[in-house]
C-alpha cells in the first residue's frame, strides 16, 4: 500500500488514501503514517471495516498498548484493551464511557510517560436531519508554540507544568485506588517532537495544576492564558465523523475535545485504543 496524504488546510490533520488498514501496514507504510502523525498530529482514514483483532494489530504496529484507567470498566468484551466510548445503554447499563474528553486535553497527561497516540475508530455517529453530530476538535500545539511571542518563547524555556490527577477539574467521580496509581507529575511545558523536532505546547486548563516554582495566581494565569492560546480557531481542525472513520492522533502534536452535542436515540460508539511511545518528548 502506498499512503496518500491530504492535508486539511488547517493547522492539523490530514487524510489517508489508498490504504486499507486491515492489513497491518508494512515498514514503508508505517514510516509514512508515522511521519505524518507527527507531522500533522492526527491523520484519518475513511471508509474502513476492521475486526477487533485487526484494529489492535494496527495500534501494535505503532506501538505497545497503554490502557486507561477509564475503561478498566468498559472494555470491548473479549478485548479489554479496546475501550468503547458511547452513550449507548443495554440493561439500564451504560456499555461505554459516556461524554469522554469533553474538554480539551491530551491523553493520560497525568501519567509520568504520557502515551504517543491515540486510534479512534467509528462505528455508530449520531446525526440529525442527515448532518453528523458527535465531532472531535484538534489543536495545533506547534503551531501555537511558533505563533507565541518571542518573549513568551523564553519566559517558558525549561519551565514545567505539574499534573496531580487528585485535582483534575473533571466531572466523573475518581477513585482512591486511581488516585494512588497516578501521582503527581510534571512535564515541561514545551516538549520536543522525537520525530519532527518541533516545539509543542502542552498545558491544558482543567489538568494543569500548577507551575513549579511558580505562585498559585501566577501559575493560574499563565496556564488559563496558554491553554486559551492553543485552542484558538486559527490552530484547530474539526474532525467530522462518519462511520467506518479511524483517526490516530498524535498527543504531543494536538491536543483534542470531543463535542457533546447529541444524545439519545442519537447513538454513537466508537472503539479508542491508546499506544505508548517508543521515544518520548524531550
Ligand atoms: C477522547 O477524548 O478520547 C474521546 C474523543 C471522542 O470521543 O471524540
Amino acid at each position: 500500500m502506498t499512503p496518500d496524504i491530504i492535508p486539511t488546510g488547517a493547522a492539523a490533520g490530514a487524510e489517508i488514501r489508498g490504504v486499507d488498514l486491515t492489513n497491518t501496514p508494512d515498514d514503508n507504510a508505517y514510516q509514512t503514517l508515522n511521519r505524518a502523525l507527527g507531522e500533522h498530529g492526527v491523520i484519518f482514514f475513511r471508509g474502513q471495516s476492521l475486526s477487533p483483532e485487526q484494529h489492535m494489530a494496527l495500534t501494535l504496529r505503532f506501538g505497545a498498548l497503554e490502557p486507561n484507567t477509564f475503561g478498566e470498566t468498559h472494555g470491548l468484551e473479549g478485548h479489554p484493551g479496546i475501550v468503547l466510548i458511547s452513550n449507548v445503554e443495554q440493561g439500564g447499563r451504560e456499555i461505554g464511557v459516556k461524554g469522554a474528553g469533553d474538554k480539551w486535553h491530551s491523553d493520560m497527561c497525568y501519567t509520568a510517560k504520557p502515551p504517543r497516540g491515540t486510534i479512534l475508530y467509528a462505528h455508530e455517529v449520531p446525526a440529525q436531519d442527515g448532518l453528523a453530530l458527535g465531532d472531535t476538535c484538534f489543536a495545533a500545539t506547534h503551531a501555537a508554540y511558533d505563533a507565541l511571542p518571542k518573549a513568551m518563547k523564553q519566559r517558558l524555556d525549561g519551565v514545567r507544568a505539574n499534573f496531580d490527577f487528585a485535582g483534575r477539574k473533571r466531572l466523573s467521580p475518581i477513585t482512591q485506588a486511581q488516585i494512588d496509581a497516578f501521582p503527581p507529575v510534571t512535564h515541561p511545558i514545551v516538549r520536543t517532537h522525537p520525530l519532527t523536532g518541533r516545539k509543542c505546547l502542552y498545558v491544558m486548563r482543567d489538568d494543569c495544576t500548577g507551575i513549579d516554582e511558580m505562585d498559585e495566581d501566577e501559575a493560574d494565569q499563565l496556564i488559563a492564558a496558554l491553554a486559551d492560546h492553543i485552542v484558538r480557531p486559527a490552530f484547530v481542525y474539526r474532525h467530522q465523523w462518519q462511520p467506518g472513520d479511524l483517526l490516530i492522533w498524535d498527543n504531543c502534536t494536538v491536543q483534542h475535545m470531543a463535542i457533546q452535542d447529541y444524545a439519545l436515540p442519537n447513538r454513537r460508539l466508537m472503539h479508542r485504543t491508546t499506544f505508548a511511545a517508543t521515544e518520548a518528548p524531550a
